[in-house]
């Protein structure tokens, strides 16, 4: 004999519809995934830049350039999914009876819109910047990625800029 499975309802003993679809799920696994690793990484850089102020010296090892070259790679590539994820959700679940769900949602889509657009408008104008000019485009690129490069080729012989 089989248990029948009852639907799950919601405490107005409504029908319980996710949210969520099966569309929109795997983009929400990415940008889950994806700002956890930013996170991670992000305590990571801060921490050794904390540590280079506090013992006067740089911690820059190569790792923490390749750390650099992550971070900033995470935060470019994860900008498409989470736009698309966070309107695509807003849209289907605007009408949707939870408002407080709707207005913590919304925080969370201001957050994360701040903390990306904090990341470009960093690499822009930050003390973080400088303009290398490769076959005259000036191209504006993170010292600390520009070191790393530069690191990378001298180790191989190469010898870059
Ligand atoms: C971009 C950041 C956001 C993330 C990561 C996120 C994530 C989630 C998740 C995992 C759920 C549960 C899904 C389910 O039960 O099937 C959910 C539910 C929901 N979200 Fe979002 N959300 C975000 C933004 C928003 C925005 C901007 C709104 C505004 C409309 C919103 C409104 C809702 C509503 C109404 C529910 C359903 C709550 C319920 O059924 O009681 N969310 N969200």
């Amino acid at each position: 004999m089989s248990t029948p499975v009852l639907p799950a309802r919601d405490r107005a003993g409504r029908i319980y519809k996710p949210a969520i679809g099966s569309r929109l799920r795997p983009l929400l696994w990415v940008i889950l995934i994806g700002f956890a690793l930013l996170a991670a990484n992000g305590f990571y850089l801060s921490s050794v830049t904390a540590l280079t102020w506090y013992l006067g010296t740089t911690q820059q090892t190569f790792l923490y350039m390749l750390m650099v070259a992550l971070h900033l790679f995470l935060g470019l590539v994860l900008v498409i999914p989470f736009l698309i994820f966070g309107f695509a959700h807003l849209a289907t679940s605007w009408k949707r009876p939870n408002k407080w769900a709707i207005r913590y949602g919304l925080i969370l889509l201001g957050a994360g819109l701040v903390t990306l657009a904090s990341g470009f408008i960093l690499v822009r104008i930050g003390g973080f910047l400088t303009v290398t000019d490769f076959g005259g485009l000036d191209v504006g690129i993170p010292q600390a990625m520009r070191r790393s490069i530069d690191f990378a080729a001298n180790s191989h012989g190469i010898g870059a800029g």
